[in-house]
């Protein structure tokens, strides 16, 4: 077997555990648009939890009553669905070994039952928190409701979400910090800046 044909092979089998990054904020703090970046600028996979969620709506799952009342009331889909998109959405994509999960995990009950079925099929990296000011979220999402057509972006539904990254996501930041496995960085910058500090901290990170 040659080299090309290992590759293939390692890629195919269950030999293959990408690596993975959580990254967190609030609504508005930016985690889509620097994963986006971060995806072209390094090749990484991105995956948002909060778009497969949409996504299964509109492909009619079989839970897509359940996501839709999550979503419209800012509530937490369980876990076990969000997590049977992600496993799918991570293993069926072999045009990168690390991938961006954004919006994951939102609380405790996410972040259980990831350790449980995901922890030893995956290599975990790091979190990433981008950390905002409640002004800045509210000014973006203000600005996104406007052509984003999503049924959680107005004031009522935002203020549950804040709520919700307020009480549960919090725990889940504060217990990777803990461990000191949590980047964190000022979602109040520019892009360019946000992204320039994610990109610096990674370089750091894998070149320890
Ligand atoms: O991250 P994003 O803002 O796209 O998430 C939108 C909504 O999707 C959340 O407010 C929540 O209702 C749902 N969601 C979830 N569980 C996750 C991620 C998102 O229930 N892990
Ligand atoms: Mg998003």
């Amino acid at each position: 077997m040659n080299i090309h044909q290992y590759d293939l092979l390692v890629k195919f089998s269950t030999l293959r555990k990408p690596f993975v990054y959580f990254i967190l904020g609030g609504p508005g703090s930016g985690k889509g648009t620097q994963c986006e970046l971060l995806s072209k600028n390094l090749k990484y996979v991105h995956l948002s939890a909060g778009q497969l969620l949409r996504n299964a709506i509109k492909n009619n799952s079989e839970h897509k009553s359940t996501i839709e009342n999550c979503i419209n009331n800012g509530g937490i889909v369980p876990s076990h669905v969000t997590i049977n998109l992600l496993d799918k959405a991570i293993f069926e994509d072999i045009s990168s070994d690390t991938f961006l999960i954004d919006g994951f995990p939102r609380n405790y009950e996410n972040m259980e039952n990831w350790i449980a079925l995901m922890d030893n099929k995956i290599n975990f990296k790091s979190v990433i928190h981008i950390l905002c000011s409640r002004t800045t979220m509210i000014q973006r999402i203000t600005e996104r409701s406007k052509t984003s057509g999503r049924s959680d972006d107005n004031i009522q539904t935002l203020e549950k979400r804040f709520i919700r990254y307020q009480n549960d996501t919090y725990k889940i930041i504060e217990h990777y910090r803990n461990k000191n496995q949590l980047i964190e960085i000022n979602g109040d910058n520019s892009i360019e800046i946000v992204q320039r500090e994610i990109l610096e901290s990674l370089n750091q990170l894998n070149n320890k």
